[in-house]
């Protein structure tokens, strides 16, 4: 609960600057990996998605260019000051019906069981107080095939980009951070820490084997910077 508390708090604090500060210091790679967490997560024109911890709706919106009239993207998330970012931006790009934006706790959903095609998170679900409640949680709403997909954070594997980009990571990356956004709680530190504490690819899918999922694969993207994880609901 405290936890859930602080990292509230956390992102509420940083909304305003959120989308800007993931642009730059991503160099705009977070646009390529949300585009292809989309592209492998089997979504077709009228797939229903729920994107929980949606944050300011980045990955929902990902996944709403690819969907037709008859298919949906519902964005949750328990800060409500990221999902008024989100509102506003989609009110500037004039695509307010991309997604619906609604206030909630991925660890309860507030949907009945077996209700979406794919239930996405990207960025979110390290945040998450309890790992595998939220990874079955999030595979509780989910159709019978359906897919879960998690986009994270991992740890490169070759040893010398690590040394490099973790100097990057824990060191310039949260000095830029909590500059820009004006962050005395050291926000931009939380990033890497978490990172650096969250289970490694093959634990992560162990993790979602053992939540339900079926078929879990893979795919790290950018030398090891980012992992995307696809599972089937039995
Ligand atoms: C790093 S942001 C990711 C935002 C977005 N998905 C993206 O791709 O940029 C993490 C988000 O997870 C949300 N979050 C963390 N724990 C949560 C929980 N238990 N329930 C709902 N949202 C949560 C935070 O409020 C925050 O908006």
């Amino acid at each position: 609960m405290q936890q859930a508390h602080r990292i509230r708090n956390l992102f509420s604090a940083i909304a305003r600057h959120y989308d800007f500060l993931n642009s730059l210091l991503s160099l705009r790679f977070d646009r390529v990996w949300r585009r292809e967490t989309v592209n492998v997560s089997g979504v077709t024109p009228t797939s229903k998605v729920l994107d929980v911890c949606t944050g300011t709706g980045e990955l929902a919106l990902a996944y709403a260019d690819k969907l037709e009239m008859s298919g949906s993207v519902i964005g949750s998330d328990f800060c409500f000051e990221m999902l008024v970012v989100g509102k506003q931006k989609v009110k500037r790009q004039d695509r307010t019906h991309a997604f619906v934006p609604i206030e909630a706790d991925t660890l309860t959903l507030p949907f009945a069981d077996n209700t979406f095609d794919i239930v996405s998170v990207g960025f979110g679900i390290r945040n998450v107080s309890d790992l595998e409640l939220g990874i079955r949680e999030m595979t509780r709403v989910a159709v019978p095939g359906g897919r879960i997909a998690i986009l994270e954070f991992t740890q490169p594997v070759n040893p010398i980009f690590r040394g490099l980009y973790y100097f990057y990571f824990t060191k310039i990356l949260p000095f830029i951070g909590n500059c820009i956004s004006r962050n005395k709680d050291d926000a931009y530190g939380y990033l890497p820490r978490s990172v650096l504490q969250f289970p490694n690819c093959d634990a992560l899918k162990d993790v979602m084997e053992h939540s339900g999922l079926t078929d879990v694969q893979y795919y790290r993207k950018t030398l090891g910077i980012v992992a995307i994880h696809v599972g089937k609901k039995m």
